[in-house]
């Protein structure tokens, strides 16, 4: 088979900028592919990290007047990654997050930003680069969305589309008065094509225009197909059904690591899992918490967000720590959670610990020091946490939705008798639930010989991106091959 080349457009990548799993699906499929014989390019925004990072920059083509102002993309690697880069400091020379501003709020020309992302993405798909003529484009959730309505403006071939929705909460929906200013003809501005309820959807255009639509696992697949789980997308998503398939994500196996893990205070895999012990001293140390081997210690790694659930963990607070259980969290986001842990903290001295802001090591010494990692989740598209945390030996408590569901057994009589379980899963997503599965967790964790059984169950599990990536080397040679 000839190797496809495949362009991957998206907004954040691992290890240059990053707000969530969506820069470590980026940042790790393209190696995975390339065992499969895929040629992975990827095309990035020009923020000045990514700048920063880009090695042998060359350049491939000037746009005079491009949204705005001049821009250059610009090729080279980072990362032992192929980049593409769209350099337009007018859209994209701007410090910290690549979605908002200093203030907190969104940029106000985001809609102009993603969419020069998309359009020069369009561009390279009709044959910008003749380097490179991609086979296919794989646009990751909204700022690439509008990757296949602007490849439809040209006649003449075209690559194969995939749209991947990595949280259907975030659809890029603006005012319609822009269509002009985004370049998109009249014609375009239609229930069939970027019309979003009389505004423009980003996303909504992407899923209603891209060959194949793609999310990140099957049961948010069947989710985002109800009313509930939609976010007003259900219609058009059970319309176009037959497209739609779910993908469960990997974690890249060499960044997360416990038996080569930099951050770790001890390495250690399944064999000598006792040394865990050092982390978990080191971690309550470095939080505050009271240094006892004996306290059961819960972990959290995540966004604030609604979205996350973290707010049961709050109200259920004095029963998740009731017996001289502990709380190690690391979280940034909503400024009310990030209070609400705060106070926490004042309320249980050296019983709750947490750092608010984003902490690469901090994030891998909590898993590989944590006895129990939560995520009890509201909804999940697939979660990369409670990968990790299975890598790493420590239990996920998660609630039973999206990713979460697909990835964890929970470890009910039954699995605990055939020695299959390797978490703690919880449904409906309410308080009640959730302080049983904390229970259930507390209860299982003085069996130490049952508790080393799901370690070792979690541990012996593959969540590389290995079977992953072979799923979309087959969606991706199913699409050219229908081209
Ligand atoms: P989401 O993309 O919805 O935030 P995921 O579970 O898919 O959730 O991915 C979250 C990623 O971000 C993981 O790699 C996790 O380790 C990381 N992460 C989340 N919050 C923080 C933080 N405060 N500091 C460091 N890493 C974090
Ligand atoms: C999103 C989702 C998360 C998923 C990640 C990577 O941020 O919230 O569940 O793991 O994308 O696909």
């Amino acid at each position: 088979m000839r190797p496809l080349n495949v362009l991957s457009v998206a907004s954040e990548v691992f290890p240059i900028i990053k707000t969530g799993g969506l820069a470590d699906v980026v940042g790790a499929l393209p190696s995975a592919l390339a065992q499969e014989g895929m040629k992975v390019v990827t095309l990035l925004p020009g923020y000045p990290a990514v700048l920063k990072a880009l090695n042998g920059a060359e350049l491939l083509h000037e746009y005079p007047a491009f949204f705005g102002g001049p821009a250059s993309l610009l090729s080279g690697t980072a990362a032992d990654l192929d980049l593409l880069v769209i350099d337009a400091p007018h859209l994209f020379e701007r410090p910290g997050s690549p979605y908002l501003a200093p203030n907190g709020r969104d940029w106000p020309d985001n809609a102009r930003r993603f969419a020069a992302l998309s359009r020069t993405a369009a561009d390279i798909g009709q044959g910008l680069v003749p380097a490179f003529m991609p086979d296919i484009i794989h646009a990751h959730d909204w700022q690439a969305g509008l990757v296949p309505g602007y490849l439809r403006l040209t006649p003449g071939p075209r690559p194969a589309t995939i749209v991947t929705i990595h949280n259907i909460a975030f659809q890029g929906i603006f005012p319609a008065d822009l269509l002009f200013e985004l370049g998109l003809p009249a014609s375009i501005f239609t229930v069939d094509g970027v019309e979003y309820y009389g505004q423009i959807g980003f996303l909504k255009a992407g899923l209603q225009l891209a060959d194949r639509i793609t999310t990140v696992s099957p049961t948010y697949a069947k989710e985002i197909q109800t009313p509930e789980g939609g976010m007003a997308l259900d219609g058009l998503l059970r319309a176009r059904s037959s497209v739609v398939s779910g993908i469960l994500n990997g974690i890249d196996d060499q960044v997360w690591d416990p038996s080569t893990d930099m951050h770790l205070a001890r390495s250690y895999d399944r064999e000598s899992l006792d040394a865990r012990s050092a982390n978990k001293r080191a971690l309550q140390e470095r939080l505050g918490l009271k240094p006892d081997p004996d306290a059961m210690l819960f972990g959290v790694v995540s966004r604030l967000s609604e979205q996350k659930g973290l707010d049961l963990v709050l109200a259920g607070l004095s029963r998740l720590l009731s017996g001289g259980a502990q709380l190690a969290l690391l979280g940034a986001g909503d400024k009310t959670l990030e209070d609400s842990f705060q106070s926490a903290r004042i309320v249980y001295p050296g019983q709750v610990g947490c750092f608010l802001g984003y902490d690469e090591a901090l994030a891998h010494q909590i898993q590989g020091g944590s006895d129990a990692l939560l995520v009890p989740s509201r909804f999940e598209p697939c979660g990369l946490t409670q990968l990790c945390a299975m890598r790493y030996g420590s239990i996920p408590v998660v609630s039973r939705v999206g990713g979460l569901a697909d990835t964890i057994i929970d470890a009910n009589e039954m699995a605990i008798a055939t020695g299959t379980g390797t978490g703690f899963q919880f449904g409906p997503v309410n308080l009640g639930a959730a302080i049983d599965a904390f229970e259930r967790a507390k209860h299982l964790w003085r069996d130490k010989d049952a508790w080393r059984r799901l370690q070792v169950n979690g541990m012996k599990a593959d969540v590389s991106w290995h079977r992953p990536a072979k799923q979309y080397a087959d969606l991706y040679r199913s699409c050219v091959a229908r081209a």
